[in-house]
């Protein structure tokens, strides 16, 4: 199957000089579903941000959907972004915009120039965007203003607009962090049938360690900007997550999830 992405080798450091990550090389299929786990500051946010191509490596390189990202011209790269869709931990929504507007901004990237302006003073598509927003139970708020949502709300706009861009690549920094339980199960579970369906990859960092084990197939785990571990899911033991987080055993919540090594945890 057609490579995702492809990192050899890569490196980032911030402009102040902090290293984030070293040395990092990665291979992901089409259709894969992957979680990235660590603690705070591991450089999983990072590591998004390089796939997303908002950030430059400092060294290595990148290929993403079998293009090698930073020897693009402009409009080339322009052209692959439309098939990368980034769900932020805080989307960074203007405040006075309505919902309609920023759902609909997902695919401003690959509408012609005046169709693009016309949605900025008329709404297209309302239709289009209802659905996404129904899927996500945040329907009744689509002609709100941004700045009236609470933070689950508008961290559901962010999918919206994604799952209305429909890329090739989804990266979802937190997504669900600002969710109640059942919304959380809803949004990745939506998140998760879309990328089956499609054959889209989908890539979310997260910190709730259940979640990762429950919905994804691989899990990378990231300790101080270097790969801890790359494994099927079943591979994954508590010994390792312990590491990871440098927890005293049973630390991490983990209820209803069978590891590796371990018995069943009583749900
Ligand atoms: N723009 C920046 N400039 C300088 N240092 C940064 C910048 N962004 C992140 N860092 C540093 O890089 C390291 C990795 O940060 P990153 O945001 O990738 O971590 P993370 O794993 O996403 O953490 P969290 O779970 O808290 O979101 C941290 O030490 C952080 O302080
Ligand atoms: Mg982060």
């Amino acid at each position: 199957m057609k490579p995702a992405f492809e990192l050899n080798n890569v490196s980032l450091i911030h402009p102040n000089g902090h290293s984030a990550l070293r040395d990092i090389s990665l291979h992901a299929r089409s259709g894969e579903k992957i979680a990235v786990i660590g603690s705070s500051g591991a450089g999983k946010t990072s590591l998004l941000n390089l796939l997303a191509t908002s950030v430059r490596p400092s060294a290595g390189a990148i290929s993403l959907l079998g293009q090698d990202v930073w020897q693009l011209n402009k409009s080339a790269l322009r052209r692959l972004r439309t098939q990368i869709g980034m769900i932020h931990q805080q989307p960074p929504l203007p405040a006075k915009q309505r919902v309609i507007t920023a759902v609909l901004a997902g695919k401003l990237g690959q509408w012609s120039q005046a169709r693009a302006l016309l949605s900025l003073i008329y709404p297209q598509d309302i239709p289009g965007v209802f659905h996404v927003l129904q899927q996500l139970e945040i329907a009744d708020k689509i002609f709100e203003r941004c700045d009236v949502l609470s933070g689950g709300q508008l961290q559901r706009v962010g999918v919206a607009r994604i799952l209305y861009q429909s890329p090739s690549l989804i990266l979802a920094d937190e997504p669900v962090s600002a969710m109640d339980p059942t919304l959380s199960e809803i949004t990745i579970s939506k998140l998760h049938a879309t990328a089956s369906q499609g054959g889209v990859t989908f890539v979310a960092s997260l910190h709730a360690v259940d979640i990762a084990l429950k919905w994804f197939e691989r899990i990378i785990g990231i300790k101080s900007g270097r790969i801890a571990f790359d494994l099927p899911v079943l591979q994954v033991t508590r010994a390792m997550l312990n590491d990871l987080y440098d927890a005293e055993s049973g630390a991490i919540p983990l209820q209803g999830i069978t590891l590796a090594d371990t018995e069943p945890c009583e749900p």
